[in-house]
């Protein structure tokens, strides 16, 4: 499980989605190290909850980007934001049947789904 580091490449050439992405890695790296340095369970579900509020808030200032700018394949990119929200909610809401495993896969998952939607998908809405 490695921590996420933010590259040029990432960037979809907009400074404020930018920035926003930026804000995910940093939250999704402090999940990281909670869950690496087995700290304690209340910090980790209180971040956990950061991430769920900061990704909505995310996902909806790219959702009406796109619906500004009429981008085409809408529906699909909402698919995938729904997906990442439904696992970040679900461990939010029912983390007390995580043990660490879980939650490593868990955010294994997220860090690689970050990474490529980011470097992939998002930068198709700008362009
Ligand atoms: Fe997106």
């Amino acid at each position: 499980m490695n921590k996420l580091q933010w590259h040029d490449d990432y960037s979809v050439g907009d400074e404020v989605i930018d920035g926003h992405h930026k804000t995910l890695f940093r939250i999704y790296n402090i999940l990281h190290d909670i869950v690496i340095n087995g700290s304690k369970i209340g910090t980790f579900v209180g971040v956990v909850g950061d991430l769920v509020c900061y990704s909505e808030y995310h996902f909806r200032a790219e959702e009406q980007l796109m619906k500004d700018n009429n981008y085409c394949n809408i529906e699909l990119h909402i698919a995938e934001h729904r997906c990442f929200t439904g696992k970040v909610t679900y461990l939010n809401d029912n983390f007390a049947d995580f043990n660490t495993g879980m939650c490593r896969d868990l955010l294994v998952y997220l860090g690689s789904w970050l990474k490529q939607h980011v470097a992939e998908e998002d930068k198709k809405i700008v362009a």
